[in-house]
């Protein structure tokens, strides 16, 4: 079984990353800053925050973190999009999820200039991703994608289950598969047999946010198994897989933690970068 190694795979795009964002600078004299926008003090979303802001530091970006309290007015947030929307050293903007309850999420993503979303999230780059166009890619599902890539980079009519369809993972996660001519099937909740599926796939991609939902009798040999899921249970921090089962049979599995987690944050810089790319063209 192979074990994949995010947090290595992450280091190694982080490398290239930082190598890009040298030549960027003596190509164009200056270098690509994201900008996250952290509202309100949920443990969370300051770890992560923190994290994105030190990684992007280590690669070599121009990085801010704009801090509001938790009561902070709509239009207050409205308007500092539109106003980095503007700054032309701005190449990304990202507003961590998930936000208060009065302020409304759509309208915030609406808000952020499509070019500058570098979560993927702006309903130009889901419909540019679903049309098979240049857009920004959410994430998480970038990663999952360069992850399966590394193991096996031939992905033509292999069969891939995705588990959950969230806006966030799993219908992303179906466009950048499908684009590798995939066979896809999403499944949810309401899916009759998930067992019956998953024992179909060649891949399988889990992101339901239910602790240990996959076992090791719904795999088959040689099957790629990606673990998005995080979830906090007695014993500690697991996945959407049974780490322990599936690991007995799969052809690679990624751990939880150390797997999906670093190279969602890689990601996010490597579409920091490929938005002021594009923006420079
Ligand atoms: N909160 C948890 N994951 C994410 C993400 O990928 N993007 C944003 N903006 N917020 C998040």
């Amino acid at each position: 079984m192979i074990l994949i190694d995010g947090k290595k795979a992450a280091a190694e795009l982080r490398d290239e990353l930082k190598k890009e964002v040298s030549s960027l600078k003596d190509k164009y004299n200056k270098v690509p800053g994201l900008t996250v926008i952290l509202i309100g003090d949920l443990t969370p979303s300051q770890i992560y925050v923190r994290n994105k802001e030190k990684s992007a530091n280590e690669v070599g970006l121009k990085s801010e973190v704009i801090k509001y309290p938790d009561s902070v007015e709509e239009k207050t947030v409205l308007d500092k999009i539109q106003e980095l929307n503007q700054d032309e050293t701005v190449s990304g903007i990202l507003v961590q999820l998930p936000l208060p309850k009065h302020i409304d999420k759509q309208k915030v993503i609406e808000t952020i200039d499509p070019s500058k979303d570098v979560d993927g999230f702006h309903p130009m780059n889901v419909g540019n991703l679903s049309s098979g166009y240049e857009s920004s890619v959410p994430c998480t599902p970038l990663g999952c994608y360069l992850l399966i890539k590394k193991i096996e980079p031939n992905l033509n009519g292999k069969k891939a289950v995705i588990v959950g369809r969230s806006n966030l993972n799993g219908k992303p996660m179906t466009q950048l598969l499908l684009k590798e001519n995939c066979t896809v099937t999403i499944t949810h909740s309401k899916t009759k047999d998930l067992k019956e599926e998953c024992l179909e796939a060649d891949i399988i991609v889990a992101a339901v946010g239910i602790p240990e939902l996959i076992k090791g009798d719904w795999v088959r040999e040689g099957t790629i198994v990606i673990d998005v899921g995080i979830n906090k249970i007695e014993k500690g921090i697991v996945g959407d897989v049974n780490f322990d089962e599936v690991s007995k049979v799969a052809k690679a599995l990624t751990p939880v933690p150390g797997g999906v987690g670093p190279m969602t944050i890689a990601c996010l810089l490597k579409n920091t970068i490929d938005c002021f790319k594009r923006s420079q063209n």
